[in-house]
């Protein structure tokens, strides 16, 4: 989720802790099949990771993969290569669903398989893969790096864009040898514009559907989100320093605190406050989430997603001084992604809500007039006037209204 998705869902859990268990880190219980290359048949019911916890016990096959970035992270992958009543031997397109910011790849799967994203692609005929982003709990592997460490956490969406997708796509494209379709949700949309317009993925990528787009976060407008943007520019580095930003962790809680505590901020409605009012939550799906959700992710992602409420423009990460940018970017000023250097021909289903404070409408606004010169049969929009930003992973009404459009758009393609 954006810059607030994850804030929102940190303060949420935060105020239920109590209810919270902290789960043990079972990312490594998963890591039992690198790269799918163990040999032999494979075994479609592991009994670890996401596969084992929420796909297979309503009925799907899933294998749990490993990923390696360039730079050294390792990501847990899940795949549901066909639907309920089987494959029928069919080629199935691939399609990729990546998160948002401070929750993972479980959240494609909390309602039931009538209501969730990847289930219902998978009963459709798609072959549906799962990323999980780097510092999330099947994605805390290194091939040198310990997550206790600092230096695992140095990182912000930058390297998302740089190395996370690229290494994904290319993995799922060489495991299956077609295109993907790609759905992101908040914070998946962002890396995908930033990663296409540099030119990355474009030549593995049918089409992408962007759920909640974010890519400018300007006119973000609750109180609490303003507030917690200006503190992640500001005192969350002391306070945390360039570390893990773990949501279920004390030095997170002490900074909550801090800003629940300022005058005209609405802490008791910390969802609503920060998402916007979601319609069409499912309260057991809801407890789920808050059962699992959320995950860590850095500081520096949050600083740097804070940049962009602050800045009103999409550029690399501001190392604060000129010296600094000098030293990493060979410029004084952090490089911007131009997302007019989209390539027009991408096929792009934009789906926002009216309610979504996260994404707001003028802020979706900013993207689709940087997307002006796109081919205009090319260019799916949808706007749903009742939706907020979780309503478009957990809605109960999501299926009619958003997913059904998805698949006819991947069918169209
Ligand atoms: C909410 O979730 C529960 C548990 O999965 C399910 O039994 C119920 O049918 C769901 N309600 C709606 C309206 O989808
Ligand atoms: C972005 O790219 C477009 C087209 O290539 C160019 O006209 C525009 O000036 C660029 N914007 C910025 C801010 O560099």
């Amino acid at each position: 989720m954006a810059l607030c998705g994850f804030l929102s869902l940190a303060l949420l859990s935060f105020s239920f802790s109590i209810l919270l268990v902290e789960q043990p880190n079972r990312a490594y219980g998963s890591r039992h099949d690198t790269f799918g290359l163990a040999g032999g048949a494979w075994d479609p019911y592991p009994r670890f990771g996401l596969c084992a916890s929420s796909v297979i016990v309503h009925g799907y096959k899933c294998r749990e993969f490993e990923v390696t970035t360039e730079d050294g992270y390792v990501l847990g992958i899940q795949r549901i290569p066909e639907g309920r009543s089987g494959g029928g031997g069919r080629t199935k397109q691939p399609v990729l669903l990546q998160h948002g910011v401070l929750v993972d790849g479980m959240t494609w799967v909390m309602n039931s398989p009538d209501q969730s994203l990847a289930f219902i692609l998978a009963d459709s005929g798609f072959d549906v893969w799962i990323a999980n982003t780097r510092g999330t709990r099947y994605s805390r592997g290194h091939t040198t790096l310990d997550p206790a460490s600092q230096a695992y956490w140095f990182w912000s969406w930058d390297e998302l864009v740089s190395y996370d997708l690229p290494a994904i796509f290319d993995f799922i494209y060489h495991q299956t040898g077609q295109k993907l379709h790609y759905v992101g949700h908040s914070m998946g949309t962002l890396i995908a514009l930033a990663s296409v317009s540099q030119g990355k993925l474009v030549d593995k990528l049918r089409s992408a559907a962007l759920l909640s787009p974010v890519a400018y976060l300007s006119h973000m407008t609750t109180a609490l989100g303003l507030l917690a943007a200006r503190a992640f520019v500001g005192e969350i580095t002391t306070l945390i320093g360039f570390s893990e930003f773990n949501p279920k962790g004390q030095p997170v809680a002490n900074f909550l605190n801090v800003l629940c505590a300022n005058p005209g901020v609405d802490c008791y409605d910390l969802l609503t406050s920060f998402t916007g009012q979601n319609c069409c939550l499912n309260s057991s799906t809801l407890d789920l989430f808050l059962k699992n959700e959320p995950q860590s992710t850095s500081t520096k992602n949050l600083v740097h997603l804070s940049q962009t409420v602050r800045d009103g423009i999409l550029s690399k990460y501001d190392y604060g001084n000129r010296d600094l940018n000098m030293e990493y970017y060979g410029q004084g000023r952090p490089p911007i992604y131009n997302l007019s250097n989209i390539p027009r021909n991408i096929p792009l289903f934009v789906s926002y809500g009216g309610q979504d404070a996260l994404s707001d409408v003028r802020d979706v606004g900013l993207l689709l007039d940087s997307l002006k010169f796109h081919d205009g049969d090319k260019l799916t929009v949808q706007f749903i006037r009742d939706f907020a930003h979780a309503d478009f992973i957990l809605g109960v009404s999501a299926r009619e209204i958003v997913y059904n459009a998805i698949i006819a758009f991947f069918r169209r393609q």
